[in-house]
């Protein structure tokens, strides 16, 4: 169903092919002086321009074409040459009645169907998460909703880091306090227990002990590198304990992803593409993209045209390691062979540009992927209300099972000092409490445009006045109460008859649905949905003002308003739903 700004691009677009002038000058935008009128067309001064001629002349000219053909459409030329457009009440009313009838609420597919992956969230076993992480994780999660949505295959994956030095500082750092351990045997190939040596708390400790003492001792370090190196060329009892810190994270890391409602389809990291990594390295040698450089072997990725210097991709030191970028080229041959994508979004920080430009260029180059197939999906930094990277209050690095928990505490609280949810039983009260901490935290972060920095102040955050997700859910809620109660008196919803100035501006948010998809898809922005959703909550807002529910006494004019309510709330939902929102049945 195309939308009232689609649909009246094309009759202004005929208008203006009538008079032997480009069909797409004929373009509608949304007003920005809604006052005057709710759409607006400024074709007529870009011709103008070309055919050097009046642009009031030609706006009237288009304006006496579409006159003729729709005689109930109001326009007025306003200024220079704008043409200022104002539907019918009835086209509104016919918009609204098909947004309600569709089970998309007028959110269409994509037309073109990609087959996609999305790497986000990338944590490192055993070392601490930072908000990048959970910037990341917040940022892909909804990405993937969304793509979802659009009707693309989508399959995620959250890259664990688990092939690094950390491995080498978590396998010396264990070895010293339990020497003991049968992994620590050289002798021994296998027979290894199946219960983990360590908990998730023992790898939070053993991590920052062992780097801190490696930070001033270079002995200390080198023993850490030569245990990363045995483990990456197989040594079987670092292998073993390797699986086992895997493990032990991941139950931990899901934990804490339940959580929060980010899911991820895949659970993979770097160290199980290990055994691909000669056969790229190969590859590349053989295909003459890679070269020996002081020992290591390198791909030379700069290209005339740069404006800053970007240095070669290291595909092997020249101590023989295998890096970051070779296991993400390795990823891609997995990748490739596994699920096929025609498309990789890698979500991740805007500090890893250089990285992604260096593993994409050289990808290309080799023919591992097709030119365009990875794209870089960055995002800026969170700070701390004093400006700096956001840190705990402990100034410690930040546990993403911290912050959850603070945000529902703030929740808890200020659920009674807005006099909300008191009347619920316990158990609801406090899932209504996590809800609410959920949104705060994604709402807060997505309606940022991600490449900028934000603040991060969950005091803020957990407001539920402003542009807030609590204050999203809490609107939903609201109908969701109005829809109850009619449910109560019997009441039914029935045909949309748009009749006040306040539904209207109501159907043309729920109109902009399909347009704010598309464009959420192809700027990869969630804000643009967060954007929607508040301004579809501020236009229910303005009707519910104007426009009395079930006090009116006009069955007809109620029922209409019961269907507009309703259909607002299956697209809030929807919406709220791509934001990783979810919406509590009451409050
Ligand atoms: N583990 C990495 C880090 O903490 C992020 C991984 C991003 N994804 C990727 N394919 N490189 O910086």
């Amino acid at each position: 169903m195309p939308s009232l700004v689609e649909a009246l691009s094309t009759d202004v677009g005929a208008a203006f092919a009538a008079l032997e002038l480009p069909a797409e000058l004929g373009q509608v935008i949304e007003s920005d002086r809604p006052d005057l009128a709710p759409y607006q067309c400024n074709g007529a001064l870009a011709a103008a321009k070309r055919a050097k001629r009046n642009p009031r002349e030609i706006a009237q000219a288009v304006a006496d074409r579409l006159t003729a053909a729709h005689p109930d459409l109001k326009i007025e030329i306003a200024g220079p040459g704008f043409l200022n457009l104002t539907p019918p009440l009835e086209a509104y009313s016919a918009q609204a009645n098909a947004i309600a009838a569709d089970d998309r609420t007028g959110g269409a597919p994509s037309s073109e169907p990609l087959k996609l992956m999305i790497d986000f969230g990338g944590p490192n076993v055993a070392k601490p998460m930072h908000v990048g992480h959970l910037r990341s994780s917040v940022l892909g999660d909804c990405l993937q909703r969304l793509m979802r949505f659009r009707g693309h295959d989508v399959v995620s994956d959250i890259h664990l880091g688990d092939w690094g030095l950390q491995m080498g500082h978590l396998i010396t750092e264990l070895e010293d306090e339990q020497p003991d351990l049968p992994y620590f045997d050289a002798g021994l190939t296998d027979g290894y227990p199946a219960e983990a040596p360590v908990s998730i708390e023992d790898l939070s400790r053993l991590y920052p002990q062992a780097s801190a003492k490696a930070k001033d001792d270079a002995a200390r370090n080198e023993r850490s590198r030569k245990a990363t190196a045995e483990l990456q060329a197989g040594r079987p009892g670092y292998r073993a304990l390797l699986a086992h810190f895997i493990a032990v994270s991941i139950a931990a890391l899901k934990a804490d992803f339940d959580a929060l409602g980010v899911h991820f389809d895949l659970w993979k990291g770097e160290s199980d593409v290990n055994d691909l990594i000669p056969e790229v390295v190969e590859d590349f040698k053989s295909k003459g993209v890679a070269e020996e450089s002081e020992g290591a072997l390198i791909v030379r990725v700069a290209r005339d045209t740069d404006k800053k210097e970007l240095a070669p991709l290291i595909l092997v030191s020249s101590a023989g390691a295998a890096l970051y970028a070779t296991t993400d080229l390795a990823t891609i041959l997995e990748r490739r062979r596994q699920q096929d994508p025609q498309l990789i979004l890698y979500v991740v920080d805007l500090g890893q540009s250089d990285h992604f430009e260096q593993v994409f260029r050289a990808s290309y180059k080799a023919g591992l992927a097709e030119e365009g197939g990875l794209e870089h999906v960055k995002f800026g930094t969170v700070n701390g209300t004093d400006g700096k990277r956001l840190r705990t209050r402990a100034g410690g690095t930040f546990k993403l099972a911290d912050l959850i928990g603070e945000a529902r505490d703030r929740a808890r609280t200020r659920l009674h000092e807005a006099g909300l949810g008191d009347s619920l039983p316990e158990a609801e009260f406090e899932s209504v409490a996590r809800s609410v901490a959920n949104a705060a935290i994604k709402f807060s972060d997505l309606q940022n445009v991600r490449t900028t920095n934000y603040i991060f102040d969950l005091d803020r955050f957990v407001s539920f006045e402003g542009k807030t997700g609590p204050y999203l859910q809490y609107q939903a809620v609201r109908i969701k109460s109005v829809l109850r109660k009619a449910a109560e008196q019997g009441l039914q919803a029935g045909d949309i008859s748009v009749g006040d100035a306040a539904e209207a501006a109501l159907v043309r948010r729920l109109d902009g649905f399909g347009a704010a998809l598309a464009r959420a898809e192809r700027d990869r922005a969630p804000n643009v949905l967060c954007e929607h959703a508040y301004g579809l909550a501020q236009a229910f807002s303005g009707f519910y003002a104007a426009c009395p529910i079930l006090p009116e006494k006009d069955a007809a004019i109620r029922a209409s308003r019961l269907n507009l309510a309703a259909t607002t709330l299956r697209q809030l939902e929807l919406v709220l739903g791509l934001i990783g929102i979810d919406v509590p049945e009451r409050m």
